[in-house]
């Protein structure tokens, strides 16, 4: 952390990395924590104290009384989700309203992106994305085509402007002969949600993180999903809308470059993806189920299976490379405790040609694998670098040099307590 600097915590994966947990551990140590990306696609967990939370639009940094959580301009933002959302914080005695705020820059989700989400993909048949069904493809492809409702449009002429948008998505959808669905209910939460949100801050979010800044105050940006489900940078077309990359903390909180402090990149001891699209260390066999049930590696969103498999080197290698990582983040490592041997993709290879470099299009390739031997101690309990079993250690070593990155914080379990800071 440094004064004056935009620190980013970022998920180097296909997300669900744990993003969440080390943004609350770190927010002590911060002025402001910014969401620059997505939305309500997002699930971000958070567990002290006995207690549990799940956060989707909110920023993670929300449970440290005396910060600043912003929810930036590169954001999308369901109104009735983030009032079920902000509520719940409410009834467990947090306060919002002083510290929450939200650009005015960001842009609406409404009921009926999400229908047009839920269309497209019946559209794409077997080609599905296996979106989180949040509207957040059809409302960045809004922000794109310059139609969309951003967050500062409630504070005039409201209603107008949202019928328009909602006519012109009933039309489509007519187009598309997708009409058995019905909102009403849907659409009495979210315009209720639109009041709740007048009750917030809604400000030029890119305005008071430069002033902070100049003042020498820190910020923290904070990632959802990962950098391959980037939608420049993942595996194209299974992806998320936008840019989940370095790059999205500049445009999506309206920093320059120059503002980047560290980058800290967040992966899990082992790899998983949540919805369709190339993954080519999936385990289909036990150690994969075992992974999945030891390591909960369900969607904190919807419930879906997560796939899982090993570590994977390229991926690794790929998003230090483009989102410029200063340290790594391992997390979840607890859940290879009884794993005898574990392996880690060191290439990728398919007819006969290995890389290491991501390819253009991921489909059909093969990883090529290390083996290592399994540290088969319990890590949970850990609250030191020196209690490490030696294998622990050379597991570590090894991926920080495959990867020339130093792993400066490992976590042993999900509560806030359990993470080893080196
Ligand atoms: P995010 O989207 O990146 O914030 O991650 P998610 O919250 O979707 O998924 C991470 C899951 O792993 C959550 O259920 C966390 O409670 C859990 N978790 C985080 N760190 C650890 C860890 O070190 N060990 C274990 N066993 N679970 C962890
Ligand atoms: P966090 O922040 C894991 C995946 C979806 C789907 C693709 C596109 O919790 O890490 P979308 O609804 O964004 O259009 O879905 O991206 N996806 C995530 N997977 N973690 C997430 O967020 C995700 N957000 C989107 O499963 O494959
Ligand atoms: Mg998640």
């Amino acid at each position: 952390m440094a004064k004056g600097k935009v620190d980013a915590l970022l998920g180097i994966v296909f997300g669900d990395e744990g993003k969440g947990k080390v943004v609350d551990v770190f927010t002590p140590k911060y002025d402001i924590v910014a969401r620059f990306a997505g939305g309500p696609n997002a699930g971000h967990t958070i567990i002290f104290d006995g207690k549990k939370f799940v956060l989707r639009s909110i920023p993670s940094g929300i449970f440290s009384e005396d910060k600043i959580n912003i929810i930036g301009n590169g954001c999308v933002i369901a109104p009735d989700l983030f009032m079920a959302e902000a509520k719940e914080l409410e009834a467990a005695g947090y306060e919002l309203r002083n510290r929450l705020h939200i650009s005015k820059r960001a842009h609406l989700i409404l009921p009926t992106h999400r229908v047009l989400d839920r269309a497209y993909e019946a559209a794409k048949g077997k080609n599905k994305v296996g979106t989180t069904g949040k509207g957040i493809g059809p409302t960045y492809s809004e922000k794109a085509a310059r139609t969309g409702l951003r967050v500062g449009d409630i504070l005039e002429n409201f209603e107008e402007k949202y019928l328009a948008l909602k006519a012109r998505h009933e039309e489509t959808l007519r187009q598309l002969h997708y009409t058995d669905y019905d909102i009403s209910e849907e659409e009495r939460l979210w315009l209720q949600g639109i009041e709740y949100m007048r009750t917030f801050p809604l400000t030029d979010t890119e305005v008071e993180i430069n002033r902070a800044l100049q003042e020498g105050k820190s910020v923290l940006a904070e990632g959802a999903q990962g950098t391959m489900l980037d939608i420049d940078h993942g595996t194209y077309p299974y992806v998320s809308s936008s840019n989940t990359t370095c790059g999205g903390v500049c445009t999506g909180l309206g920093v320059a470059p120059g503002r980047i402090g560290e980058v800290f990149g967040i992966f899990k001891a082992y790899s998983t993806r949540v919805g369709s699209g190339p993954f080519p260390v999936e385990l289909f066999d036990e150690t994969g189920d075992r992974i999945r049930e030891i390591g909960h590696e369900y969607g904190a969103v919807t419930g879906r299976n997560r796939r899982c498999g090993w570590v994977d080197l390229v991926a690794l290698r790929y998003a230090i490379m483009v989102n410029g990582v200063t340290q790594l983040v391992m997390m979840k490592s607890d859940v290879l405790d009884t794993f005898p041997t574990i392996k880690v993709c060191v290439a990728y290879e398919k007819d006969g040609v290995r890389t290491t470099d991501m390819p253009f299009d991921t489909e059909g390739w093969k990883a090529v694998y290390e083996e290592v031997p399994g540290w088969q101690t319990d890590l949970t309990t850990l609250t030191s670098e020196s209690q490490f079993p030696k294998a622990f250690k050379d597991y570590v070593a090894y991926l920080e040099h495959q990867l020339q990155t130093p792993i400066t914080i490992l976590s042993v379990g999900p509560d806030r307590a359990q993470t080893i800071i080196r």
